[in-house]
């Protein structure tokens, strides 16, 4: 079984080094997160909007259940969404979250952006207006912080973190807080490394996860083009491994802790099989040179709001 660190966060709680994650996993991330556990996982990434707490959480107290892993070893991390930003709607959304995962207390819990949609019903996520923009409310997410802040004094989460967030908005935070934020989740691949905002977070004891770590292939379109380079297939050959464990290694080497979605039990335990070799630093640097900054998440339907997270640099 592989060798997963624990990293040491701000609180002094740990964080399992590797994930699963389970967006556009419907019907399917429960199989996925009980094939996870067996082969070592213990680490699962999910969100109000993936509409998959349920299931992911049966998964894992079936797990507790046959005794393959115990509450305390799991370490299950969910997200706030854009439409409950107002503070007094900051609880109920936690608690409801909690209830799904029935696991009894959330291990972290993250605000998904720093943007807040209007809920116009329950059920709508994107709040889409006729120009295709989202319809924004006026909530600062200094305010959706301080709510989150009383969701660890009252023992529903046990540590709180953001997503999306800018460093501007990450000092900003940092300046107006009581609980520091433990981690950043945020996109970072090859396409897209990161480093900067990498290095800014370590700088204030601030783990970076990094979703879309594979930059969501589009295996059709041979996309993104770093899992089809020539000189990435002989490096993952090199250590008998694949491009995708390559990329694996590169993104926790550069600082990061990876989430890659998967269903596929192949490849679940080939994803999380990274933990037995080291890159070069002139293979890193190889790597590097896929950053080309594009995103697979844009956004840019919130591009008008004065949150919106990725008009500067990092
Ligand atoms: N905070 C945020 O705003 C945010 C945004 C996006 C994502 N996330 C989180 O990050 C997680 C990962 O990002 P993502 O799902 O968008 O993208 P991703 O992990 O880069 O890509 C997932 C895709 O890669 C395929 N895949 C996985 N392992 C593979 C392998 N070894 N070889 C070839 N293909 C492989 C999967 O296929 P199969 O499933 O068919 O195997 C799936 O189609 C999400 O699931 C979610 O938990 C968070």
């Amino acid at each position: 079984m592989a060798n997963v660190p624990k990293i040491l966060m701000n609180n002094g709680l740990f964080m399992p080094g590797f994930g699963l994650g389970t967006f556009e996993s419907f019907g399917l991330a429960g199989r996925a997160t009980k094939h996870a556990i067996d082969v070592g996982y213990r680490h699962f990434d999910t969100a109000r909007l993936y509409a998959n707490e349920v299931e992911v959480g049966q998964a894992i107290q079936e797990k507790i259940k046959e005794g393959v892993v115990k509450r305390e070893e799991i370490f299950i991390v969910t997200k706030l969404w854009n439409t409950d930003h107002e503070p007094e709607k900051v609880e109920k959304a936690a608690r409801q979250s909690c209830e799904k995962l029935g696991l009894g207390y959330i291990d972290l819990y993250l605000m998904h952006y720093p943007v807040a949609f209007k809920e116009r019903t329950p059920f709508e996520d994107w709040p889409l207006n006729p120009d295709g923009t989202f319809e924004h409310v006026d909530v600062d997410y200094i305010d959706t912080w301080k709510a989150m802040e009383k969701l660890v004094d009252l023992g529903i989460v046990k540590s709180i973190g953001i997503s999306n967030f800018n460093s501007q908005q990450i000092d900003r935070l940092l300046a107006n807080c009581r609980i520091k934020p433990v981690n950043n989740q945020i996109e970072a691949s090859p396409q897209i490394n990161q480093k900067k905002l990498i290095k800014f977070c370590q700088e204030r004891d601030i783990i970076v996860t990094a979703y879309c770590p594979l930059g969501r292939p589009i295996p059709a379109e041979k996309k993104p083009s770093f899992l089809y380079d020539d000189k990435l297939t002989a490096i993952a050959k090199k250590y008998n491994k694949t491009v995708p464990q390559v990329v694996f290694r590169y993104l926790i080497d550069i600082g990061s802790v990876p989430i890659p979605k998967s269903v596929t039990p192949k490849r679940i335990e080939e994803n999380i099989d990274v933990f037995d070799f080291k890159l070069s630093t002139d293979e890193i640097k190889y790597i590097d040179t896929f950053n080309t900054g594009e995103r697979v998440i844009h956004f840019t339907e919130s591009r008008h709001d004065k949150h919106f997270p990725f008009n500067i640099e990092f």
